[in-house]
């Protein structure tokens, strides 16, 4: 985070918060997300959208990356619409927005994304007003059967469509090759366009696509940009009333040294650069331009405080430290072989001295968070903190092995808020239900 210190207890100090003091009060493990970083993060893009896009832009929060009030509250606050990919993402900004007196122009604030949409999801979204990316020849259809008794042009929505372009990121986060799930197949371009200009319900106001998640190159969006507004071109070719791109989100953040991506300013600089030339080649007007950044709007604003445990010394071969979480809060190194940096938060000035392997506390051997990273000789009890933790961690943990999820605090100059509470064992047994033939058995 931007605001990390070493203060002069020679603790690592976050949004004027020591970390040994936050996780005496909070407990551990404890994610903790520094406000300043997080509305850095929005300003930049806000302001790079404003300095290089002369037509109108909006950038909209990717909630898949931590979706909860408090953060929701803050890039709400910022002016950042929001991508919803759930009834239950919706919810949680909607139920935010309200308390925060915004509840006014949703509308225009809140893109609906998703595969394989509810019914009942499709109904919250039309009932709420936001707008609905379309992804498939299905919800078309049930989007004509709901909307049937609601008049002309009440359906507003943005059709997505798979690009064909490919990055360089795991497989498992790419999204632009047209071997994906997501998105309408581009040949079929011409037929989705015919069947949305013939049904008088759809307002449709955009085309959307996402390339891929934790990219560094820039190539890849100068191409989709060339790519979307020739899809733009077709669609107004067609009398659609298109009037916004998206781009999706999908640039990376620096988990380790190696990493090295680009400034959130290039990344917009690149994008909007790219949309003004192909427009003007193509002699369109100028759409509004949005995009859907998560990770690198919150990635490096949160890190996660765990207590050191136990250590296991295999002679010759690896050191093991274990901390008191693990894969059930942060499942991305095990399932993307995701690489993270961690350091030793209460004993900032110790040297390193000694390559470790840090596992977390789950009843499988792949639990483990670091390989072979470089820290002071950890005792039971030190801090460990694992930087960069805002993205894809909370919004992903589980109560794997029933742990208990961790809590979460907003640091801001000093001060401490929960945003998270921490899980209780009867948080753990809230939805379970014992059938009435297996209770009191006894005689
Ligand atoms: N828009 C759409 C339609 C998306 O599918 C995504 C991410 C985003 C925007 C935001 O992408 P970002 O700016 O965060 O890269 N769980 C994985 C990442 C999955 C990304 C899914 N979609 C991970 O932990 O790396």
């Amino acid at each position: 985070p931007l605001t990390a210190k070493v203060n002069s207890h020679d603790c690592l100090e976050i949004g004027g918060c020591d970390l040994s003091t936050l996780v005496n009060q909070f407990g551990s493990p404890l994610y903790i997300l520094d406000e300043y970083t997080l509305r850095t993060a929005c300003k930049q893009y806000r302001e790079a959208f404003i300095k290089y896009y002369p037509g109108q832009s909006q950038v909209i929060y990717a909630s898949k990356a931590w979706s909860c009030m408090a953060v929701c509250a803050v890039i709400a606050s910022e002016g950042l619409g929001f991508d919803v990919v759930s009834g239950g993402e919706l919810y949680t900004t909607l139920q935010t927005l309200e308390q925060m007196g915004l509840g006014d122009d949703i509308a225009t604030k809140i893109y609906f994304h998703g595969n394989n949409k509810s019914v009942t999801e499709l109904q919250f979204a039309l009932s709420v007003g936001c707008t609905i990316m379309v992804d498939n020849w299905l919800e078309l259809e049930t989007l004509v059967k709901l909307g049937a008794n609601l008049g002309e042009k009440s359906v507003r929505i943005m059709l997505r469509l798979t690009p064909g372009i490919e990055c360089h990121t795991h497989e498992y986060i790419r999204t632009g090759h047209l071997d994906n799930k997501f998105g309408f197949d581009p040949h079929q371009l011409e037929a989705v366009l015919t069947y949305v200009s013939e049904h008088s319900i759809f307002n449709c106001i955009g085309i959307h696509a996402h390339i891929g998640s934790q990219i560094f190159e820039t190539q890849p969006h100068h191409d989709l940009a060339g790519v979307l507004v020739g899809y733009l071109k077709s669609a107004i070719a067609k009398g659609l009333p298109i009037q916004e791109l998206n781009v999706g989100g999908g640039l990376g953040i620096r988990y380790t040294e190696k990493d090295d991506p680009p400034a959130i300013e290039e990344w917009v600089k690149n994008v909007a650069t790219a949309i003004v030339k192909a427009c003007e080649a193509e002699q369109i007007p100028l759409p509004k331009l949005i995009a859907e950044p998560g990770r690198s709007l919150i990635g490096s604003a949160c890190i996660t405080a765990y207590t050191v445990g136990s250590r296991k010394e295999i002679p010759e071969l690896r050191t093991y430290i274990a901390v008191d979480g693990g894969m059930s809060d942060n499942p991305r190194p095990i399932t993307y072989q995701s690489l993270y940096r961690a350091i030793i938060a209460n004993r900032m000035s110790t040297p390193q001295s000694e390559t470790v392997t840090i596992a977390g506390k789950h009843c499988e051997s792949g639990d483990i968070l670091i390989k072979d990273a470089l820290l002071p000789k950890a005792e039971p009890g030190d801090i460990l903190v694992v930087m960069g933790t805002g993205a894809y961690n909370y919004s992903m943990a589980s109560n794997y092995n029933r742990l208990p999820r961790p809590a979460a605090v907003l640091v801001h100059q000093g001060e401490a808020n929960l945003i998270l509470k921490r899980e209780t064992y009867e948080d753990l047994l809230r939805q379970d239900r014992l059938p009435d033939r297996l209770v009191n058995l006894k005689e």
